[in-house]
């Protein structure tokens, strides 16, 4: 049985029916948080019971805002796995450090396990039409769920977003819009359209069952490491959906007796040239402020104000965690770092997580004996645009020079 409640504003506390189709808090335009009847849900979740469900993040389905199981539009999303990188570890001087492995989702990101949530709701809800805007990775989700529960799509991205992004969108049937500006400019034309168009604005936090599918990834690595969290978690953050969904559901977790009170140290990732999160942390500040003219190769780190960076910063500041950025030469590099030592092809937002990783091992912010969790957030297989080969050619007419190999 399910047992959503009721939603309530994470930033003043107003309570709204979750039966209805919501979006932000009428009261502070804050997101809303689903909230669970804890004590119903003990009577039919247990670490035993979980034993032998199914192996997506559906497993939690009591924990998850779905009333009716019929109403789930899934594509076997989650139960990544946790891999131990034990070369990539040595080669920082760590002991035990492991990989979330994000990239073999459906759709290629974790983006999946949000809109899996979010589209599921909505078409219990009643939706037919969604609309959103995206960095690019959320839209190809979207895209593949929308085309599932038989909805409408419509997704706006910038115009340089990857072009995987937008040959996936289409190849599911998605109406694709590029606007010249950055993510905050598609977000204001999904916003616009709203009346004439009539459609469900699925935005990061401008709902509130995405933090739901992406709250599953806590749920996850407490599982897989025998219901013990973690030292810290290493997260490479734009809209922030998932630091904020973990660290909500590690105090679930924690009312339902599956874990203590120990918290991970959560690590928020940035790229040098798209920061308000490490500028707020740094400056002390409970709020971003907008990000002008933000820039990075890492096209799911590039949102210039996060509606939830009040979440994200409590999320860092509550577990002694810390912001951190790198720059696009650091995250690139650790691409390549990465997958040599571990065989992982990772995106560079995942890539990030390494970047950061080494900075706070150098300075004495981790410790070596320390449990590190990082966050391969998708795979590498949708970036390919940013990398150059360096394959040689053979003519089987002509002999082939082996030695060049050993260069
Ligand atoms: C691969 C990848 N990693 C990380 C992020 C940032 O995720 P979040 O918005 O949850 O902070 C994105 C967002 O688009 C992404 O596509
Ligand atoms: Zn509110």
């Amino acid at each position: 049985m399910n047992q959503l409640t009721h939603l309530e504003c994470s930033y003043c506390g107003a309570i709204y029916e979750s039966e209805k189709l919501q979006t932000v808090c009428l009261k502070c335009g804050k997101p809303l948080f689903a909230r669970y009847d804890l004590e119903k849900v003990k009577e039919t979740l247990s670490k035993r019971e979980l034993v032998g469900r199914v192996s997506s993040m559906w497993r939690y389905f009591e924990l998850m805002p779905i009333k009716e199981r019929k109403n789930i539009i899934t594509l076997g999303e989650g139960w990544t796995p946790l891999t131990p990188v034990e070369r990539l570890s040595e080669s920082l001087g760590l002991k035990d450090l492991w990989v979330k492995e994000e990239g073999i989702i459906p759709t290629g990101s974790f983006k999946a396990r949000g809109l899996s949530a979010a589209i599921s709701k909505a078409k219990e809800l009643g939706v037919k039409r969604v609309a959103l805007p995206s960095a690019g990775n959320a839209a190809g989700a979207m895209a593949a769920y929308g085309a599932r529960a038989g909805m409408d799509v419509y997704v706006f991205m910038p115009e340089d977003a990857p072009r995987v992004n937008i040959v996936e969108c289409e190849a599911v049937g998605a109406k694709v819009v590029l606007v010249k500006g950055l993510i905050s400019d598609a977000g204001k034309l999904v916003k616009d359209g709203n009346e004439v168009m009539g459609w469900f604005n699925v935005a990061t936090l401008a709902e509130p069952y995405r933090v739901e599918g992406k709250k599953t990834m806590g749920l996850e690595i407490a599982e897989q490491l025998d219901w013990k969290l973690p030292d810290v978690i290493i997260y490479p953050t734009g809209g922030g959906t998932g630091i904020i969904g973990m660290w909500k559901v590690f105090d679930e977790l924690e009312e339902l007796g599956f874990i203590d009170s120990k918290r991970p140290r959560m690590v928020s990732v940035q790229a040098q040239g798209c920061n308000p999160i490490v500028k707020a942390f740094e400056e002390g500040k409970t709020e971003s402020e907008f990000c002008v003219g933000a820039n990075t190769i890492a096209a799911g780190l590039r949102v210039p104000k996060a509606l939830g960076d009040f979440l994200i910063l409590k999320a860092v500041r509550e577990s002694g965690g810390k912001a951190v950025q790198v720059t696009d030469e650091e995250l690139l590099d650790d691409v390549g770092k990465i997958g040599c030592l571990e065989g992982i092809f990772a995106c560079p937002e995942g890539a990030a997580t390494v970047s950061a990783l080494r900075k706070m091992v150098d300075s004495g912010e981790i410790d070596k004996d320390e449990k590190v969790v990082l966050f391969n957030t998708g795979s590498g297989l949708k970036y390919t645009d940013l990398f150059k080969t360096r394959a040689q050619t053979a003519d089987p007419k002509i002999p082939f020079d082996y030695l060049q190999l050993l260069k």
